[in-house]
């Protein structure tokens, strides 16, 4: 794709209520961002010293480029900060699980103190099963408050974490096991969903298989009457953690030291765990769950995602608990058991703060306005959204309708890599439907062309990141090749792989994806993985897929297979594969339509040209086609 292209900036201003701005903790976007230019690292020291540090930095921040240390030699345990900090003090018995299973009545509160008390005793039987410093957990839960418990159990004896999803198949599950090396599986019997159970156990069991490094598994067991459990592998969880210590001290961390690896798509090969560090990252999501969403003591904050993708890790657990807010959780689905289910648990818990996706906007439009009408919606205080670009007509619906023309729409674009929000439209700022927003202050963003020259407003290009920041990724996993492509792929800057436009006053409207990485429902999908799962079958010889439009998910996969000399194209064998990579990666990456093809457009070095494809499947022109074979 070009990387220059003309874009209309047509966008009304939709201006807030000015008692957002007179409210708010930052002050206004100009000022701030002055603030941050003037003497960036005294910027970050200031929100860095805003939190508990065992031992203090020597330096804000090192850049030998593309590598940056931040807060170096500064000690501390991120779980202080969002536990033992708010355990010990005023907010010990404020609230901060609020969970909502999927049947109506069922929930769990957990205030501060009993959060710390539940993450200290997980924290002391990963200890008792020899788990330490360094070594890798892999998390793959349902979303209850023990899935959060485990994360930051982790956390508090430096383990590293790596969550999966819950909606994952046994093949990605295991993937991402054997590249972790992880010792230790904690999971639950199954997860809700839809008023069915998801087996998870079930699934580890077979993802576990070949995977040598794994020792134990500690399996939640939500039914009753108990599953049973393999004697040498699995364990109970409850049981473990009654047998463990009441108090655990918290791990002393370098500030550089490995929090968490989190799996994102590739364009090319497979999924990227994405290292994120304990210092910089906490600074990075406190900093932004506080200040971004502009969190006041009373809020009530839900945020739709999972803990799962980095959304959940960064705006579920890590930013807003440092943040020290009430923060609501739940198994639920938008839609069942029917669509009014979310509106229902704003009213009922008085949520302020929302946090979901587009994907979910445009579902809910389609529903109708009258099912939010049936709630009370008052409470909502601020509205955000993440995932993928808010289209105008999605905006204006979620600020009319869910919003009542009173609340901000928080857009944030930021992504795993980043680790928190880098663009986003401040609260109390004025909203331009179809923009993100400016770069937040703490943070430099540029649109370019290839070469890394700034392109004038109303061309579109290339998003970058100019200075590194607190919560960037570190390395991908066992792979710094992969992660030296970012800064190098143009000199001196971060390419963030999405193509964008910036207006007069530096708003910033995201396009999409400038690679193969197709996104739907705000889920983060490589071509690669998919494609593999395709050729995993024994029908298949060759597979491409591309992303399609569709209008309540954003995108949806299309398969291109061309069959094994033997097989007969049949509607029977399009539903095997399809329920085939359902098996393997999950339910977000099955093709919504499979088409039996003769060849697949090569370049002549045999690499598949999907947008060939693309731009045959939406009737354009593909492009510069000249390194096609035939
Ligand atoms: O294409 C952008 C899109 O999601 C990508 C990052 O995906 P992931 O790492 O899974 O993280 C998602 C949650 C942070 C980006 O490269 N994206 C994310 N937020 C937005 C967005 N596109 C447009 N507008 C957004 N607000």
């Amino acid at each position: 794709m070009s990387a220059e292209f003309e874009v209309s900036l047509e966008s009304r201003a939709v201006r807030p209520d000015p008692a957002y701005l007179e409210t708010s903790a930052l002050g206004p976007w100009k000022q701030a961002y002055r603030r941050y230019l003037d003497d960036p690292d005294g910027f970050w020291a200031q929100y860095a010293g805003e939190l508990e540090w065992i031992e203090p930095w020597d330096r804000v921040k090192e850049w030998e480029y593309p590598y940056a240390r931040w807060f170096v030699n500064g000690k501390l345990n991120i779980t202080t900060n969002c536990l033992d900090r708010h355990a010990a003090g005023e907010r010990r018995n404020k609230v901060a699980l609020i969970w909502r299973g999927e049947e109506e009545g069922v929930e769990r509160v957990l205030t501060y103190r009993q959060l710390h008390r539940q993450v200290m005793r997980f924290a002391g039987a990963l200890k008792n099963l020899g788990v330490g410093r360094g070594d890798v957990v892999c998390i793959y839960m349902p979303l209850v408050p023990e899935q959060i418990v485990a994360i930051l159990a982790c956390a508090r004896i430096g383990a590293v974490h790596s969550v999966v999803y819950g909606g994952f198949g046994a093949g990605a599950l295991n993937a991402r096991i054997r590249d972790a090396g992880a010792k230790i599986v904690v999971t639950a019997d199954v997860g809700y969903r839809r008023g069915t159970r998801v087996p998870l156990k079930t699934i580890v069991g077979e993802a576990v298989r070949n995977a040598p490094s794994i020792e134990k598994v500690i399996v939640l067991r939500r039914t009753v009457p108990h599953v049973a459990l393999h004697p040498e592998m699995e364990i109970d969880f409850q049981e473990c953690m009654a047998a463990a210590p009441s108090h655990v001290d918290p791990e002393v961390m370098d500030a550089e030291d490995p929090l968490f690896i989190l799996y994102t798509s590739g364009t090319t090969g497979p999924p990227k765990g994405i290292v994120h560090t304990c210092g910089g990252y906490m600074v990075g999501t406190y900093y932004t769950a506080k200040y971004i969403f502009d969190l006041k003591e009373n809020d009530v904050y839900w945020c739709t995602a999972d803990p799962g993708w980095i959304t959940g890790h960064s705006y579920i657990i890590y930013g807003p608990l440092a943040a020290g807010a009430t923060v609501l959780i739940t198994e639920t689905v938008p839609d069942y058991p029917d669509p009014g289910i979310w509106w229902r648990v704003i009213e009922d818990f008085g949520v302020t703060v929302f946090y979901t996706a587009p994907t979910a906007v445009r579902m809910f439009m389609k529903y109708g306005d009258e099912w939010p009408a049936r709630s009370v919606l008052d409470s909502l205080r601020v509205i955000g959204s993440v995932g993928e670009p808010l289209n105008p007509e999605a905006f204006e619906w979620y600020h009319q309708v869910i919003g009542q023309s009173r609340c901000p729409v928080l857009d944030t674009w930021w992504q795993t890599e980043t680790g928190m929000h880098m663009l986003a439209t401040l609260v109390g700022e004025p909203m331009k439907p179809g923009f993100v927003g400016r770069p937040i202050p703490g943070v430099s963003a540029e649109v370019v062309d290839r070469e890394g020259n700034p392109v004038p407003p109303g061309t579109g290009g290339l998003l970058v990141l100019t200075e590194p920041w607190p919560a960037m990724m570190r390395t991908v996993y066992k792979n710094d090749e992969r992660y030296r492509k970012y800064w190098h792929t143009i000199d001196g800057v971060y390419l963030a792989g999405d193509l964008a436009v910036k207006d007069e006053d530096g708003y910033i409207m995201v396009l999409g994806r400038a690679d193969d990485i197709i996104i739907v429902a705000g889920h983060n999908l490589g071509t690669a993985e998919v494609e593999s799962a395709l050729v995993a079958h024994e029908a298949v010889a060759e597979a491409a897929v591309i992303g399609i439009p569709d209008p309540v998910k954003g995108q949806a996969v299309k398969a291109f297979v061309i069959l094994k000399v033997g097989y007969a194209p049949s509607e029977k064998l399009k539903t095997d594969l399809i329920y085939h990579v359902r098996m393997s990666i999950g339910p977000i990456a099955m093709p919504s339509e499979v088409a039996f093809v003769p060849s697949l457009p090569k370049t002549r070095s045999g690499k598949i040209m999907r947008r060939v494809l693309k731009a045959q499947e939406m009737g354009v022109d593909p492009g510069d086609i000249s390194t096609l074979e035939d």
